[in-house]
Order: structure tokens, then sequence, then C-alpha cells
């Protein structure tokens, strides 16, 4: 399957006038179907860029939310609300949780809506969901190295640290290789990659999205370098800029930044 990725939502706007840039990620994934990834972290933003990008609400054939932190999920009320019919939207059960960060103030930093008050059909499922030929959930993904997770889960009035099961990738099963969309990486951008691969028995050709690597230390960047299995990759939102600059120099023309208004053709 040939596949086209308009990333609409990220923290840089990039080159095209009229799009907004926001701590956040987004993209539509176009193929067979419509899938968009992540809704950004603001309606407005999500909305405006769409409208300048040329995307109607109501061509997405399903959502697929990464996990259920803000900045992926605060477009999502308004989003439903500017389609006519209701949205499928593809996640994991432990996506509404609530959470909050400690730093640099206690603040929550989960899904900003209650599930009620969506107008929307929830397919959830934490385990590898293949919702349309060749395109697949995760499902959790196993972590064998080290994970990127942050942040706490509020339950009974208590603080633990939150691993963000819910933290999954969006797959597509192309002719020579996957394309896998991730949101944060909270799973950890390795993890993520070798459990892709393993699932669908192909090699990742492109991997697109946060790899959440901001203030890494460099033993694991260099980890990264060695070890990432991947042909191509798209990197952006919490990468980092510091880590975006060590890998983009040990790996040259393999990586490539994202920004709103970004196209990629596989
Ligand atoms: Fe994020
Ligand atoms: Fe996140």
């Amino acid at each position: 399957m040939r596949i086209k990725v308009t990333v609409i939502v990220e923290n840089h706007s990039g080159f095209k006038k009229g799009l907004y840039g926001a701590h956040g990620f987004s993209a539509l994934v176009e193929g067979k179907v419509r899938v968009l990834v992540d809704t950004g972290v603001e309606g407005n933003v999500l909305l405006r860029n769409m409208k300048e990008l040329g995307i109607d609400p109501d061509d997405i054939d399903y959502l697929f939310l990464t996990h259920g932190h803000y900045d992926h999920t605060g477009g999502l009320k308004a989003l439903l609300e500017a389609r006519s019919g209701k949205l499928k939207v593809v996640a994991h059960p432990g996506v509404f949780a609530r959470r909050v960060a400690l730093k640099p103030h206690l603040r929550d930093i989960g899904i900003p809506f209650r599930r009620e008050e969506l107008r929307a059909e929830f397919i959830l499922s934490k385990d590898p969901l293949q919702f349309v030929r060749g395109i697949w959930s995760s499902g959790e993904i196993e972590r064998v190295t080290w994970d990127r997770a942050v942040g706490y889960l509020l339950k009974d009035g208590k603080l633990i640290r939150d691993p963000i099961k819910d933290d999954m990738a969006l797959i597509i099963d192309g002719v020579d290789g996957i394309t896998v969309i991730t949101g944060c990486g909270h799973s950890g951008i390795l993890n993520i990659a070798r459990h892709s691969r393993n699932l669908l028995n192909k090699p990742v050709k492109s991997l697109i999205g946060g790899f959440h690597l901001a203030n890494a230390k460099k033993g694991i960047l260099e980890e990264v370098v060695r070890n990432l299995e991947a042909e191509k990759l798209y990197a952006g939102h919490c990468t980092g800029m510091d880590s975006y600059a060590y890998l983009k120099g040990k790996l040259g023309g393999r990586m490539e930044p994202l920004y709103a208004g970004r196209v990629i053709e596989i």
C-alpha cells in the first residue's frame, strides 16, 4: 500500500503560510482509508491547520490516539463537533486515565475530556488490532530496554508513577517494509521499532513522530544510533532539539525533521 502522511500539528510550523505551530502532534495517513493520528493540543490549532491544508473533518475515516496526554488529545472534542457523523476512535482502554505532572508545578496532563462528553465510537484495545486491512494498532508495546515514561497517575487520591501503558503506535503494512507512526514514543523508540517489526515480521522502512529524547543522556542517544531498527527516521515533537541535532549529525540523510505541513510519501 502506498501512503501519504501529512503532518497537521507539530511544535514547529514549517514553511507554509497560515499554519500554526503548537506543542503536540497530529498527522493524517492517507492510503485505502484516511486515518488521523492524534489531534494536537487544541481544537483551534487542529481545525485551522486542517483548513489550511485542505483536509475536511468529515473525510476522516478513523482516529487513532497514540496515548492519553493532553498534547495529543486536546483537539478531539472540537474535531468531533466539526463533523457531521460519528467518528471511530481506536485507542487503548487506559487513554482516559487521570494524569498529572509535578514539575514545574502540579498540573493535569491527561486527556482534558470525559468519555461521556465525546460523540465518538470508541474501539478500545490493549492488544494489537488490525482495524483496517494493512493498518494496525500496535497494542501495548513490549519494553525490553529503556522507556521514556513521564508523569503520575492519580488513583484513589494517590500519585503513582505513570508507566504510560496506553502508549501505542500506528503501523502501516507496505510492500517493502512497514511505516510506524508514534506520538510521543514513551515506550522507548527502540522498543517501538522492535515491537512493530516483530508484530508484522517485516523491517521498519519509516519511523515517524515524537521520539521523546529531549534531555536524553548521551548513552541513550548512542544506543539509538547503534540499534534503532528503521531505514528512515522522521523525528519531531518531543524528540528535543539537542537530541535531534546529535542524531542528525550521526545519521545524516537517514534522519529528517517534522513540521506542520510536512508531507511524506511512502
Ligand atoms: Fe507529546
Ligand atoms: Fe506524551
